[in-house]
């Protein structure tokens, strides 16, 4: 099923048609959207500036993403749920919205650079002054910032 006739299958879903009949239901999404996103990246952010030695420069990288990381993930469930149904109240326009698409594109590639981190970065940790992590805080914040900057170019260019 392409995502043209998946978003005109989804217009059509009781679902969709609640969240526009009822109208106080996505400005109230789009707040949570908001604030759990404001947690993703925020979280993110601390993490990404330790790796470019920025911020906590004594603390251990390990151990700061043991207390911070599950408050991403845990905000981060709540920004996908709250982001789909947005896409649910007007899931033609969004499909077809390049900010919108590039959005989820970049999404992606912050899970791959994660994914690379936690695979390979992580472990020159321990090695003052190594490029690996620093380039994974650097290449992970440009997305995020970007990420959000899409997010809001959004509802300014359906
Ligand atoms: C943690 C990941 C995410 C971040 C950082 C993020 C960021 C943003 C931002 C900054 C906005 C603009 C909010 C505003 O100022 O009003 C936004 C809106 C939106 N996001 Fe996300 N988002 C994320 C995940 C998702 C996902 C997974 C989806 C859907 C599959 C999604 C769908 C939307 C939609 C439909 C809007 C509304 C645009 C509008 O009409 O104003 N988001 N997002």
């Amino acid at each position: 099923m392409s995502l043209e006739n998946f978003a005109i299958w989804l217009s059509e879903s009781p679902l969709s048609i609640a969240l526009t009949d009822f109208e106080i239901a996505f400005p109230a999404i789009e707040s949570l959207h908001v604030i759990a996103l404001t947690l993703v990246v925020g979280s993110i952010a601390l993490v990404d500036l330790h790796l470019l030695g920025l911020a906590w420069r004594r603390r251990d990288a390990s151990d700061l993403m043991r207390s911070i990381l599950p408050i991403t993930w845990l905000a981060f469930a709540f920004a996908l749920l709250t982001g789909l149904l947005l896409f649910a109240a007007n899931p033609i326009s969004y499909s077809a919205n390049f900010y919108f698409l590039a959005k989820l594109s970049l999404l992606v590639l912050a899970g791959v650079n994660m994914l690379a981190f936690h695979l390979f970065s992580h472990r020159h940790l321990a090695t003052p002054g190594a490029l690996a992590p620093k380039l994974s805080g650097a290449a992970s914040l440009t997305l995020w910032l970007t990420i959000v900057t899409f997010g809001r170019w959004i509802g300014f260019t359906l």
